[in-house]
């Protein structure tokens, strides 16, 4: 045993990866390496509770994924990257868990709520999609998790997870730490037409997009919406693509933008030239190594299994204790 705590985290295969979640996940669960003991899984059964439809989607998105994260820097074996429904595993405990969790809880969850009135196009009135965070809780429970990083609107879910837990170490036996969300701190990066960006908005800036694509959706972006004219004044603390120079470009020119902007001394056109070659550059490294195992795929198959098999060790004990437990 390792010693150090352990960090659980998912992502559902959605696709290409972009900007938003490396800012949004992967750069914090990047830096966790060092100090935990750290498991990160494709979530594909939670894709599936919303495209169920289309599940060859899902297929299509994980290879991708897995590629994305590998070259953003999850390092294995540092790090165990699995596939959830390689571990059967996740569903038994997530079976166990939906015996002992009130319906009100779920009823209550406000991601149900807010996908319920957003996904107009989708029918996600089943039981799979209820049940979406018992399924989560297992997937961090099972592991006993210590730390779950995630972003602030996963909150929610996590609350669940420990409610989860508690209940279950209450009517059985003590066998499930509660974990505690690790929050990443991020600059909210938007998308090309200034809102949250998603795969789904067309308005994302991919790790994968080439320069010349970088260029020409850098000079798309969305900008102060009050400063029509070059000669109005701008205000950078409301621009998206004063967010990006902050990350990216030399504090030097950070100031002069923060300055020249506000007085219209710089334009847009102008301020966009300045920021895409950092990006361009910040992404080289990333789409060589992305390259690299786009062309190994079977090195992306054996990262997996060996993943697989690593996790189902684990999970396997902990359910026995589980069985034990419940008597069942
Ligand atoms: N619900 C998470 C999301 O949409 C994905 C997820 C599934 C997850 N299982 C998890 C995250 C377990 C952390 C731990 O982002
Ligand atoms: Fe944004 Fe730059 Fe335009 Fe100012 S000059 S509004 S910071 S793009």
């Amino acid at each position: 045993m390792s010693g150090k705590q352990r960090v659980v985290s998912g992502m559902r295969p959605t696709g290409k990866l972009h900007l938003g979640h490396y800012y949004g996940a992967l750069k914090n669960w990047v830096s966790l390496q060092d100090t935990y003991e750290c498991f990160y899984f494709v979530a594909d059964w939670h894709a599936l509770t919303t495209e169920y439809a289309h599940p060859q989607i899902i297929k299509e998105s994980i290879h991708d994924m897995v590629i994305d994260w590998l070259a953003l820097g999850i390092h294995v074996p540092k790090s165990t990257i699995f596939i959830q429904s390689s571990l059967p595993e996740h569903a038994e405990l997530n079976l166990m868990f939906s015996m002992i969790t009130p319906l009100s809880w779920l009823e209550r969850n406000p991601t149900y709520k807010e996908q319920e009135q957003e996904m107009k196009d989708k029918d996600i009135h089943t039981h799979g999609f209820l049940g979406y965070p018992v399924l989560q809780a297992a997937d961090i429970l099972i592991y006993k998790t210590h730390k779950v990083p995630v972003g602030i609107d996963q909150v929610p879910h996590l609350e669940l997870t420990r409610e989860i837990g508690r209940r279950f170490n209450f009517l059985y036996r003590e066998i499930f730490p509660l974990p505690d969300a690790l929050l990443t701190e991020t600059p909210k990066i938007l998308g090309v037409d200034g809102r949250k960006m998603s795969k789904s908005y067309n308005n994302a800036l991919f790790l994968s997009d080439p320069p010349e694509i970088i260029k020409e959706k850098v000079s798309q972006m969305f900008t102060d919406p009050n400063r029509k004219r070059k000669t109005d004044p701008g205000n950078p603390d409301i621009c998206n693509v004063f967010t990006l120079h902050k990350l990216y470009s030399h504090h030097d020119d950070v100031a002069m933008i923060n300055r020249d902007c506000r007085v219209a001394k710089i334009g847009c056109v102008e301020c966009k030239k300045k920021l895409a070659p950092h990006l361009v550059e910040f992404l080289a490294p990333i789409q060589e190594r992305r390259e690299y195992y786009a062309e190994h795929r079977e090195a992306i198959d054996e990262i997996l299994a060996q993943g697989n098999k690593r996790a189902q060790g684990i999970a396997r004990q902990n359910l026995k204790e589980v069985r034990e437990a419940m008597g069942i």
